[in-house]
């Protein structure tokens, strides 16, 4: 695959191909830190009793069931994907935790089905690489994130990162080589999807690159909290 200046299609087309070992891959590659980073983002969101929040990118709903656990102020709660089956794993895995209270939306973060000024939060767990990284389409997401958000509202966003210290981050680049490529590609059996997820997390944004990217779409009170060492990181930003 080509990663430069991708377009939708093979995204969309990979996502659609890696549901079923899809959450396993993830536990293993993170050595199980993913989930407990994801409900720092779900808490994050619910902090302030927000009446809408939209977890975009949802994938197999992982983010989704955090913000229905955490859910206490009764808030309506949207998971968006534009892949079917990401969305039809999430939808199982509600009903089999018992969580109910999410609407699932299958549409692209492009063309957001929702009146501008409207949602308090948005959620975005591992997607936003995917958004923003060489991807042609990465202004109108941006926009139209921004577009939806309430005057105030926050935007949570978990996503890979690079560790400042060099070293480490030279390990990280390895570990992104040997284990997420090879040992990714072969466990998962889409060798396709753990290349561009190794290539696109070696190649993507420093924090401070992030923070920038977020301020000049005019993003404010940008604040990152690096997770295990700056291989992941949560960053909030407020319309
Ligand atoms: C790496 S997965 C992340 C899934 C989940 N949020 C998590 O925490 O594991 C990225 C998800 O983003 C979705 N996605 C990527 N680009 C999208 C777009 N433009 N619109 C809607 N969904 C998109 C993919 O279908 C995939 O399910």
């Amino acid at each position: 695959m080509n990663f430069q200046n991708h377009s939708i299609r093979p995204l969309q087309k990979m996502f659609s191909e890696v549901p079923g070992r899809y959450d396993l891959m993830n536990r293993i590659l993170t050595f199980r830190m993913d989930e407990a980073w994801r409900k720092k983002a779900a808490r994050r969101c619910m902090e302030d009793n927000p009446s809408h929040v939209l977890d975009i990118c949802t994938g197999t709903g992982d983010l989704a069931c955090h913000l229905a656990r955490y859910n206490h102020s009764g808030a309506k709660i949207t998971a968006l994907d534009f892949s079917e089956p990401m969305l039809a794993e999430a939808k199982k895995k509600l009903i089999r935790k018992k969580l109910t209270g999410v609407e699932f939306i299958l549409a692209d973060v492009g063309e957001l089905p929702f009146q501008t000024e409207t949602i308090d939060a948005i959620s975005i767990g591992f997607g936003f690489r995917n958004l923003t990284f060489k991807n042609i389409k990465s202004e109108i997401y941006l926009s139209e994130i921004y577009r939806v958000l309430k005057p105030g509202g926050k935007l949570i966003i978990v996503e890979s990162s690079q560790p400042k210290n060099k070293t480490i981050r030279k390990l990280y680049h390895l570990y992104l080589l040997i284990f997420v490529k090879f040992f990714g590609g072969y466990l998962s059996g889409n060798k396709k999807a753990y290349h561009y997820l190794s290539y696109s997390a070696t190649h993507f944004y420093t924090p401070e690159e992030l923070n920038s990217l977020l301020k000049d779409r005019k993003f404010k009170s940008i604040i990152t909290n690096n997770l295990f060492f700056g291989a992941s990181a949560l960053t909030m930003a407020v319309k």
